[in-house]
């Protein structure tokens, strides 16, 4: 596998050996750490109830599911550049009978393909870390909020800035997905350049850190079969390694995942 980075995402790079181990890990539908116990962190304090979200990166959906289920929001828009994991976003929308409420579009890199003022909430789950140029994402996301809106996100961050450590990039080989990391202060810098206000970051390092560390240990001991039956024994063992280096990174704090939560002025 390779890393790459200053580059977008592309279709598949989430193939479905990966989907299954990281749906194993966090839950049917999830496709970034904590399930929806984090998404509820996330949330905490920002009530969406009765608002139009645009979902950055929506993946397989479970997340939409349950911003309209658990957290009230009245209508989702769920956008992805991969139309493979939108299909089953579709299917798992319709069979909840949500299709009024959670409707998914693929899209391409770049602009957001919406009206200035279309939503009250862009919300977004560890998507943006795959996405270069955080000044041009920030300000797509201040125009297509409403005033008064709020961005709520949590993104994969760095810990420094400058080149990555040897450690990071041998994080990145395993990975083997595109990644344009920045640091908190870096994301926090560039929703202000944007033109929000009330700018907060919440540090999630220490909690990551020790749900990969039971993560770890469940895939090197009860999980390992399961893995194995799932998606064979080359590939289960390859995730037990880009886990042993994801603990690595987060002890280093090199790898500093975080919420990011602003707001537009009225
Ligand atoms: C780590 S997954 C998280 C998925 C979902 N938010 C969740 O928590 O289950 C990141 C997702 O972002 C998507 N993605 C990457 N670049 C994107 C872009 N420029 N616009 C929209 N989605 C993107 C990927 O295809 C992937 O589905």
């Amino acid at each position: 596998m390779t890393a790459r980075s200053g580059e977008p995402s592309v279709a598949g790079e989430y193939d479905p050996a990966m989907q299954a181990l990281l749906q194993l890990l966090w839950g049917e539908g999830f496709l970034s750490p904590g399930g929806a116990g984090e998404v509820e962190r996330l949330l905490e304090g920002s009530d969406i109830r009765g608002c139009s979200v645009l979902d950055i990166g929506a993946a397989l959906g479970a997340i939409d599911e349950l911003l309209v289920t658990v957290h009230g929001a009245a209508a989702v828009v769920a956008i992805d550049v991969d139309p493979a994991l939108l299909a089953q976003l579709d299917l798992r929308i319709r069979r909840a009978g949500l299709g009024r409420q959670v409707t998914s579009r693929c899209v391409v890199p770049g602009p957001l393909p919406f009206a200035a003022e279309s939503f009250d909430v862009v919300f977004s789950k560890d998507a943006i870390v795959q996405i270069p140029g955080k000044a041009a994402l920030f300000a797509e996301v201040h125009r297509v909020l409403r005033p008064g809106g709020r961005f709520i996100a949590s993104d994969w961050l760095r810990g420094s800035t400058g080149p990555h450590s040897a450690e990071m990039v041998e994080f990145f080989r395993l990975e083997g997905i595109a990644y344009n990391m920045a640091s908190l202060e870096e994301s926090a810098a560039a929703l202000r350049a944007a033109g929000f206000r009330a700018v907060e970051v919440r540090d999630r390092n220490a909690w990551y850190l020790d749900l990969a560390q039971r993560e770890l240990a469940a895939m090197t001991g009860p999980l390992l079969p399961v893995i194995v039956e799932r998606i064979g024994r080359e590939r289960a063992l390859h995730f037990v390694a880009n886990w042993r280096q994801l603990v690595v990174v987060l002890e280093r704090g090199d790898l500093r995942p975080g919420h990011l939560k602003a707001t537009k002025a009225n």
